[in-house]
């Protein structure tokens, strides 16, 4: 199955409203005469810069999607703090990263609010990059498969098959994030090939094989091609590296096919 990359930067809690808009723009310019990159673009800023972002984009119909870093599952209500789909979908966001590791660990978020959100998201035709991972003591415990696996199945509760093969997911193991500690090629790969299982035993092992699955964790414009040469890796969700132009824009055509 041939599978079309992605490339998806997580700005976290970074950049100024003037700071993206630049950032994309520089980014638009880096990546405007590379022909067709077939490669999914994704930028996600953080939500006080998303209308700004689509709207340069909207003018210059460039070849990046915009993301949110996260939703809440209802669309409207007494929520403080909390952003909708529907305030998504207003804004033209396609994407939204589901269940980061950090919003696991410091807001308290768990497999069943990961999968509403999964849900509510599909519902609202914002595709989920659904994030999955474990700690360093898990690893070095022998307890990543139990780990990878108890938030796959609860990820995937209830879904159908159409819907299961429209997400993307993300390996992004703990100990790897913004550390400069890259999972080896074949240690990535090892984790999303039992991934892509997982789903294939929860759903159907066809809608299995259209599931797009990043890996992510201090991944730079001089590691992609080795992820990339790996056969499940499917592309990388990008935190630090995404903050520049020159080394996002160095991923994604790192990340090309040809
Ligand atoms: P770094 O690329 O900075 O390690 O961050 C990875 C990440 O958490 C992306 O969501």
């Amino acid at each position: 199955m041939d599978r079309k990359p992605v490339i998806a930067g997580n700005w976290k809690m970074n950049m100024t409203t003037s700071a993206a808009v630049k950032l994309v723009q520089d980014l638009e310019y880096k990546l405007e005469d590379k022909g067709n990159l077939d490669v999914d673009v994704i930028v996600c800023p953080p939500f006080t810069s998303l209308r700004s972002v689509s709207t340069v984009f909207e003018y210059d119909k460039p070849k990046i999607a915009v993301g949110a870093q996260n939703m809440h599952w209802e669309e409207k209500g007494a929520f403080t703090g909390e952003i909708s789909p529907l305030m998504l979908k207003d804004l033209a966001i396609r994407y939204a990263i589901i269940g980061h590791s950090e919003r696991r660990q410091y807001f308290s978020e768990t497999d069943e609010m990961v999968n509403k959100k999964i849900k509510s998201a599909l519902n609202h035709k914002i595709t989920p990059i659904v994030c999955v991972g474990e700690t360093l003591e898990e690893r070095e415990e022998n307890k990543t498969q139990d780990k990878i696996k108890k938030q796959v199945i609860a990820a995937l509760e209830g879904l159908q098959g159409l819907e299961v093969r429209k997400l993307v997911f993300a390996y992004e193991p703990i100990w790897a994030i913004g550390t400069g500690q890259t999972a080896t090629p074949e240690q990535a790969n090892d984790v999303i090939r039992f991934i892509r299982a997982t789903i294939a035993s929860a759903s159907e092992p066809e809608d299995a094989t259209h599931v797009r699955i990043l890996y992510g964790g201090s991944v730079t414009a001089d590691n992609i091609k080795s992820l990339m040469a790996e056969p499940e890796i499917d592309g990388a969700l990008v935190g630090g590296a995404s903050l520049e132009a020159e080394s996002f824009a160095g991923i994604v055509l790192g990340a090309r096919h040809s």
